[in-house]
Order: C-alpha cells, then sequence, then structure tokens
C-alpha cells in the first residue's frame, strides 16, 4: 500500500498573494477549510487546511512590515493560529483558548462549544473570522504558522493546519546566497493513512502514546518520499521539523558511501554570525535549520538520498536529489560572514535565572500527566515575569525528551549538560531539544511586547496533555 520511495515530485506550497496593501501593511485573506488532494498516488485524503491545502500557502513577508492575516474559519471545529517564531502582540500570539470558532456556529453552538471547553472562559473567542496583526519587529527568519487549539494542537496540525511564513531583510538580501528557485523551504513530517487515503489518527492518543503520534509514511511539503532534480550548483534549502512526535538526525548519502554535506547558515531566529559545515542536521519538533548544500561535486546522473538516521525501517529515508544537470557557472556563494546582526548573548551574574522542570507524573487514577514545575497547564498560572527588554538564564530540566519552545522571545543555548552547546544549538533559538536528564541552559531575550505568553514542550501529543505554562512580559 506505501507509494515507492522517490517517485514523486517535491512540491513547493505556492506563495499566498495579498488581497490589499493598506499603508504600510500587506493584508492576507486566508480560509480555513477542507480539501481534497492527493498526498499517496490515487487516493484522495481530506486535509484540514489553510486554503484547503497542506501544507498551507507561504506567506513571503519583510521585516518591520506589518502582516496582516483575515482568517475565516470553514471548518467544522475551533482553531487557533500561532505564528511559530514570531515577535507577535498577545491578542495576535494564538493562546491555545483565543478560539476562532467555526462560521457555520449559531451563537447557541459557539456558546455551548466555548462553554464546555476547561480553561477556556477568559479566553478572546471570535465566530467566523479573526484577523491576527503581525508587525515583525525581527530579523529575517524561516517561520512556520500552525493551529495551537486548547487541547486538539496535534490532530488539527496531523489533518494539516501548518504552513511556512518567511521573513526577509535587507541584511540577507545583501549576501550572494542561493536565491528564486533555489531557495527552498522543506517540511518534513510523518503520518499514516487508512486504506482509503485518509489519515489516520490514533483515537486514544493521550494515554497510549507517551512518546507521542509517529505515522509511517515520511512527507516533505506534503508528497512521500519526494525526489527533487537538481543543477549541479548551490540550494538554499530551509529545514523545518513540523512533526508531532518525531525527531530527525538528517545526512546526505549519495552511492558508494559517499556523502554530502550541509553548510549550515541559520536556525531558528535567522542567520548565524558565520556559516557552519554539518555532516548531520538534527531537528526536535518544531525547529528549523537553514542550510546550503552544493551539488557541485557530483556528476550529473548521480542520486543523493536525504535520510534520517534517527529513524528505523523505511522512515530511515526522507527524499532525494538528483542531479540532472550542470550549469555553466553558479553566481550564488556562502560568505564566510553572514549576519553583522548577530549579537552574541555573553551570561552575567546579573541575569535573573529560572528553572523549569518537564517531567512526567500520574494522577490518583494513574492517567499520565505532563507538567511543568509540578504543574499541568492552566490559564491563570504565571511561572515567571520577566522584564521587557531584559535577558534571563533559563534552564530546563526534563526526566524526557522534550523539545521546549518559548513564544515571542528568542534565546540562545549556552549550556547543555554542563557543556558548551553542540553546533545544532547554535544561533537565535525558539525551540531547543531537551534530551533525557540533561540540562539546557539558554539566554533569554524578552523583546518586543508586554503581555501573557507561553512556554511549553513542542511535542504536540504532550502539548495537549498540558505541557504548557506562562510567563508574563511586564
Ligand atoms: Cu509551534 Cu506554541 O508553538
Ligand atoms: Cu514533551
Amino acid at each position: 500500500l506505501l507509494p515507492e520511495p522517490f517517485g514523486v515530485p517535491l512540491p513547493v506550497p505556492p506563495v499566498a498573494r495579498p488581497v490589499r496593501g493598506e499603508q504600510g501593511a500587506d493584508v492576507y485573506a486566508v480560509e480555513q477549510r477542507e480539501g481534497r488532494i492527493e498526498i499517496l498516488p490515487g487516493l484522495k485524503t481530506t486535509v484540514w487546511g489553510y486554503d484547503g491545502i497542506f501544507p498551507g500557502p507561504t506567506f513571503s513577508a519583510h521585516s518591520g512590515r506589518r502582516t496582516v492575516l483575515e482568517v475565516r474559519n470553514s471548518l467544522t471545529v475551533p482553531t487557533v493560529t500561532h505564528l511559530h517564531g514570531g515577535v507577535t502582540p498577545p491578542e495576535s500570539d494564538g493562546y491555545p483558548t483565543d478560539l476562532l470558532l467555526p462560521d457555520r456556529c449559531s451563537p447557541g453552538q459557539a456558546h455551548r462549544i466555548h462553554g464546555g471547553m476547561a480553561g477556556a472562559h477568559e479566553g478572546r473567542t471570535a465566530v467566523g473570522h479573526r484577523t491576527y496583526e503581525y508587525p515583525l519587529p525581527q530579523r529575517a527568519a524561516t517561520l512556520w504558522y500552525h493551529d495551537h487549539r486548547m487541547d486538539f494542537s496535534a490532530p488539527q496540525v496531523w489533518r494539516g493546519l501548518a504552513g511556512f511564513f518567511l521573513i526577509r531583510d535587507e541584511e540577507e538580501a545583501r549576501l550572494p546566497l542561493p536565491g528564486g528557485e533555489r531557495d527552498i523551504p522543506l517540511m518534513l513530517c510523518d503520518r499514516s493513512f487508512e486504506e482509503d487515503g485518509s489519515f489516520r489518527y490514533p483515537a486514544h492518543s493521550h494515554d497510549s502514546f507517551p512518546d507521542g503520534v509517529l505515522g509511517d509514511v515520511q512527507l516533505v511539503n506534503g508528497a512521500p518520499w519526494p525526489v527533487l532534480e537538481v543543477s549541479a550548483v548551490r540550494y538554499r534549502f530551509r529545514f523545518l521539523n513540523a512533526s508531532n512526535a518525531r525527531r530527525y538526525r538528517l545526512r546526505l548519502e549519495a552511492g558508494g558511501g559517499r556523502r554530502g554535506r550541509f553548510v549550515q547558515i541559520g536556525s531558528d531566529g535567522g542567520l548565524l554570525a558565520a556559516p557552519q559545515p554539518l555532516a548531520s542536521v538534527d531537528l526536535a519538533p518544531g525547529e528549523r535549520c537553514d542550510t546550503v548544500i552544493d551539488f557541485a561535486a557530483f556528476p550529473v546522473g548521480s542520486r543523493i538520498t536525504l535520510r534520517n538516521t534517527a529513524a528505523q525501517g523505511g522512515m530511515r529515508e526522507v527524499m532525494r536529489f538528483h542531479v540532472v544537470r550542470r550549469e555553466r557557472k553558479d553566481d550564488s556563494r556562502v560568505p564566510t560572514r553572514l549576519a553583522a546582526s548577530f549579537d552574541k548573548l555573553m551570561p552575567s551574574a546579573a541575569m535573573p535565572v529560572r528553572v523549569f522542570d518537564f517531567r512526567r507524573t500520574h494522577t490518583a487514577d494513574d492517567r499520565q500527566m505532563w507538567t511543568i514545575n509540578g504543574r499541568p497547564f492552566s490559564t491563570d498560572t504565571v511561572l515567571a515575569s520577566p522584564r521587557l527588554g531584559s535577558v534571563e538564564r533559563w534552564r530546563f530540566s526534563s526526566d524526557f525528551h522534550h523539545p521546549v519552545h518559548i513564544h515571542l522571545a528568542r534565546f540562545q543555548v549556552v549550556a547543555r549538560g554542563g557543556r558548551p552547546p553542540a553546533a545544532a544549538d547554535a544561533g537565535w533559538k525558539d525551540t531547543v531539544d531537551v534530551r533525557p536528564y540533561e540540562v539546557v541552559e539558554a539566554l533569554v531575550r524578552f523583546a518586543g511586547y508586554k503581555g501573557r505568553y507561553m512556554l511549553h514542550c513542542h511535542n504536540l501529543e504532550h502539548e495537549d496533555m498540558a505541557m504548557m505554562a506562562n510567563f508574563q512580559v511586564t
């Protein structure tokens, strides 16, 4: 039943076009609706997609220029849209109880949905439409948007509510990096399917899947084990791990034991100060890695396979690059200095220290609960109140694997397990993988807005099991 690997061409999600430009802003209209699309060859899958597609359209935005998303919910369930990595005002951040109810909802139904949801009493609920405002006071970076509905992020993202949101700026545009058709976002996620092609998501994900839900089909930009024909030149690939729970350790393998190499140029929060070569790229759910791959060393006809060495069986393969032609020349390059705007943070004793312990506990009736500092999520508990403009030292510890994501703020990892961080931790981050019995220390800068935001585990099943906490920027 599973498709042959490397038989489907890699799709690239369409770039959204604004419906109008207002003074200093681009306004987009997006509709969340069902779509019937071909993911497995010959079968149709019903997706819940932004504009009915999966991945959703890519938004291409400019640093400092306001982007407005007018979202209409034509699905049958409430939604919440979060811009992951966005420096976003609190009312547009996609807080899990700020529901957007379906447009077909009558006020009575709206009341019932709302009233029936634990902890939703203080949410900012809208019916039918909601406008998200993104002023984007931040550097060029690869962001993404996805559903964040309280208790239902995992199944709703699984059904398709996710897409890319790219921010560009002048500093990046001046660099001779590969661009245009050679700048390709790659959304990695796994899914399972029923025989009729519909998505399969377990009914009892909470108690039966402590590690989160894994699929048995590897998708890239929504296509199973796709292939991309490339020229023997440099390409920029922006990797995103949009999986609910799967981790990746990506490697490039050509035949005969030959290895390809990644040059990392950026991470969650944009360009690094300088590029770094990597033999493998580690990505936990929510993380991004911006890379350049140079195919010049491979003869025409080469097939280079992107593998996930953290997986088993057929899931060890991700996609393939097929070198089909040589170009006369390649005008792109990776300069030795990338972002002059990159400011490295140094720990200082004056910075407030806070500790967040991510742990599984059991309730009296032996259900699993995922807690931060001993508490499951509640909308009215605030675990930290950092000051706007400050930098704090946050330490994350856990007895398990948890990708920790902070809204609004960006951070730099300064220690992992008591040692200097690994290459994979470089740059400005908004998500970091905390491994079992390891303490990760990060310097977190709170810039942009005051208000209530959250940090949480980005394993979406853990997130839905309340592994989230609030902080309040004051
Ligand atoms: Cu990508 Cu709070 O999420
Ligand atoms: Cu977790």
